[in-house]
């Protein structure tokens, strides 16, 4: 950050705060991005520009102070305000909306000063801005990660007010763009569809994409976004902004384009339900928003993202992962202790690392047979299992494998001892009939005794078993009935605070079990978003785990996580695609099974054992190297990808069939991310035990330079069938 300091503002008489200079700009740069801020004569704050970076700082100095508007012959102060306030000359959406204590709803924001500070991996700018008429003051925080490209930033609101101010609107940041046309690319869906991507051009006035779920909050929309500047999003080429908010509740994306044709972007908390009373001196910290701007298409800009939560954000970004063996599809309710010791053998004998007992082990005046009983009490069922958490731990140990177990320690049941005794722990409406998602309720986390309760779930099941090794943390249900009997009337402030008490549990699980990995799971993939990851190692992309949804499924997720967060399950959804197929699909993610190993063929569980085998070979490229998203299921009957570890000498390819055409003409498929210099071995592997390569190019040898211009032939005109191309530096 650099400040030019030769003009002395002179508005200090109307703002009443001291050396201020208009001219004066805030520069936020990446390696390849600058985001540069500058005061406006009227001492306000302004986007001057963002974008590709820029090489020459006189012409930096000389970008124009926007903040006047020429309208009707005279000169208007409206502009790209940085943190625009509500009841301002702006007219359209605010940053911010405050209502103060005297009831008057507008607020103006004046820089006050700025700092800047060294943080691992980039630069931390501050940048405090004050309302001049009320005791308001905001401070805007952006973390520059210069090698990834990246962008982090949020705002705190605060005041000193006599009495508390209302919040309406509270967003992470604003962006603006000036293009000629702009493209969103959006996600939807629900249960089991998870991340459908479709595009649309903005036009005039706003998009909104929001959820009002609560806490199963991404089930209809995941909290990211691709915006094609000037071009519709494409992989390869082209500037997009791509952006995150990390809020494991309801969020809102507001884009909106104005009068005069330009796009404001604007991240925040969804203010749906939850008019905020911040009291004096209370901080109001909005999500972190995280984004990058590529010039090369999504490819790149995934990559940023990819790196930058593995270096600073993801949770064991830089750990290794657990493969593993669940339960869920293969036996649902329906085991006891004798069962799941045999899974476990079969678990060692697969190869994978661990066993994960999933839903159905607990309860006991309510024993959890179904979803319809049971959740709260998480005692294990002594019927079912008598020997308890310790003699399944024990078995795995004997098995050879870790132990793994599920949780869903945010909900209850009515049905349940829990619920019994404590119902003013239940959002729950104390005037109107309930009404139940997946017959459950949600706790009320606002509720610090909640707070206690959750967190002691994974503490009882740690103290009792040091040598649990893996939780999955679910959430099936949506906040139903709102209403929180903790927060009484201060009703506003429950979506909210329902979400901040999450993160003070998995605070104190961080702390406390540091080195413990978890799955984030809700009902598939209803939670995944960069709060929750600091917390998790990875997440659980969809219950959808038939291999051609997958396909489409993981493209979607792969445009904001790295392969290493999303778990990927061979399972029998789709029985019509070979075991093959389905776990090539499978292990471009971090792998694991859920289907009964004794369905299948000795051949079949062979080739899953070699699978295993492969991939944990492979991980230095999967899990650890860069992803190269080659050939789009949306535009081809076909995907590849291709991952390359740190130094270029070990690369792989995965290609798929999925509905190719009669006689439809292959493309070769030209490979990402080598090294041109360096010469490659092609081997076909994860072959079917006894099966040949069929691939022409195997055991041929060729430059970095050829596999990236003229590529190798790997499609086929079969449907549903995969191969898996490993490259190896001579
Ligand atoms: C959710 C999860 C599944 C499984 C079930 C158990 O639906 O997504 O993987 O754990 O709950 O009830």
């Amino acid at each position: 950050m650099k400040l030019k300091s030769s003009i002395l503002a002179l508005c200090m008489a109307i703002s009443g705060f001291s050396a201020l200079a208009a001219g004066q700009y805030v520069r936020i740069s990446t390696d390849a991005t600058d985001l540069i801020l500058k005061v406006a004569d009227d001492n306000r704050l302004y986007q001057s520009y963002l974008g590709p970076r820029l090489l020459h700082q006189d012409e930096i100095d000389a970008l124009p102070q926007l903040g006047f508007t020429t309208y009707d012959g005279r000169k208007q102060p409206r502009g790209w305000e940085v943190y625009s306030g509500s009841g301002n000359e702006d007219y359209f959406e605010p940053a911010v909306a405050i209502t103060h204590a005297d009831g008057n709803a507008s607020t103006y924001l004046y820089y006050v000063d700025s700092s800047s500070e060294s943080v691992e991996g980039g630069t931390h700018t501050r940048i405090v801005l004050r309302d001049d008429k009320y005791p308001v003051e905001v401070v805007l925080h952006y973390v520059a990660y210069q090698r990834e490209n990246v962008i982090k930033t949020w705002s705190e609101i605060s005041h000193s007010e006599k009495k508390p101010v209302t919040l309406s609107a509270y967003a992470s940041t604003m962006l603006y763009f000036n293009c000629p046309a702009y493209y969103l690319t959006e996600f939807s869906g629900d249960w089991a569809t998870e991340v459908r991507m479709t595009s649309q051009q903005l036009q005039f006035g706003k998009k909104v994409i929001d959820t009002k779920l609560g806490s199963r909050a991404s089930m209809h929309t995941p909290p990211f976004f691709e915006v094609g500047l000037g071009q519709p999003v494409s992989e390869h080429q082209g500037e997009v902004l791509m952006g995150t908010i990390g809020w494991t509740g309801n969020f809102r994306f507001t884009f909106e384009v104005d009068n005069g044709g330009y796009l404001r972007v604007i991240p925040a908390i969804n203010p749906y339900a939850s008019q905020y009373k911040l009291k004096p001196g209370e901080v109001f910290a909005t999500p972190e928003f995280v984004f990058t701007i590529s010039n090369c298409g999504t490819g790149q800009g995934s990559r940023n993202i990819h790196n930058w939560a593995m270096n600073y954000s993801l949770k064991d970004g830089h750990g290794s992962r657990l493969s593993l063996l669940n339960n869920w599809e293969n036996t649902h309710f329906d085991f006891n202790q004798e069962s799941l010791a045999g899974l476990m053998k079969e678990a060692k004998d697969l190869g994978v690392d661990m066993f994960l007992l999933d839903d159905g082990w607990f309860a006991n005046k309510y024993p959890r047979k179904d979803d319809r009983a049971g959740l709260g009490d998480w005692d294990v069922t002594h019927s079912k299992l008598p020997g308890g958490i310790p003699a399944l731990v024990d078995a795995a140990k004997e098995a050879g494998v870790m132990f793994g177990i599920w949780i869903e320690p945010e909900m209850v049941n009515p049905k349940s001892e829990l619920f019994e005794k404590h119902p003013d722990w239940v959002i729950m409406l104390p005037n109107r009939e309930t009404y139940y998602f997946r017959n459950q309720l949600v706790l009320d986390m606002s509720n610090p005794k909640v707070q206690d309760y959750v967190y002691g779930v994974v503490e009882r099941i740690m103290a009792e078993n040091p040598d649990v090794a893996f939780f999955k943390w679910d959430c099936n249900s949506p906040i139903t009935n709102i209403y929180s009997p903790y927060l009484k009337d201060n009703q506003g402030q429950l979506y909210i605070d329902h979400v901040r008490g999450i993160y003070n549990v998995l605070r104190r699980v961080k702390e406390n079990y540091p080195n413990l990995p978890m799955m984030l799971c809700s009902g598939g993939g209803a939670r995944c978003d960069y709060e929750a990851l600091k917390y998790f190692t990875e997440f659980w992309c969809s219950d959808n785990t038939d291999p051609v949804e997958r396909i489409f499924i993981q493209w979607g997720f792969s445009q904001f996580f790295p392969a290493k967060a999303m778990c990927a399950h061979v399972t029998s959804w789709n029985r019509n695609t070979s075991v093959k197929f389905r776990t090539d699909v499978a292990s471009t993610c971090k792998l694991g099974f859920d289907i009964s190993l004794a369905d299948l063929s000795a051949d079949e569980l062979e080739y899953c054992r070699q699978a295993v085998k492969n991939w944990k070979r492979l991980n230095p490229c999967i899990l650890d190297g860069q992803q190269y998203r080659l050939v789009s299921p949306y535009e081809s009957n076909h995907m590849a990808v291709n991952y390359v570890d740190a130094t270029q000498s070990k690369a792989v390819l995965f290609a798929f069939d999925i509905h190719p055409r009669y006689a439809e003409r292959l493309l070769p498929v030209r490979l990402q991310g080598l090294d041109p210099n360096k010469l490659y071995r092609i081997e076909e592997i994860n072959l079917m035990p006894g099966g040949k390569p069929t691939l022409k190019s195997n055991g041929k040898v060729y430059s970095g330079d050829y596999l990236m211009k003229v590529g190798l032939d790997v499609f086929t005109t079969s449907a549903t069938t995969s191969r898996v191309v490993e490259l190896t530096a001579q």
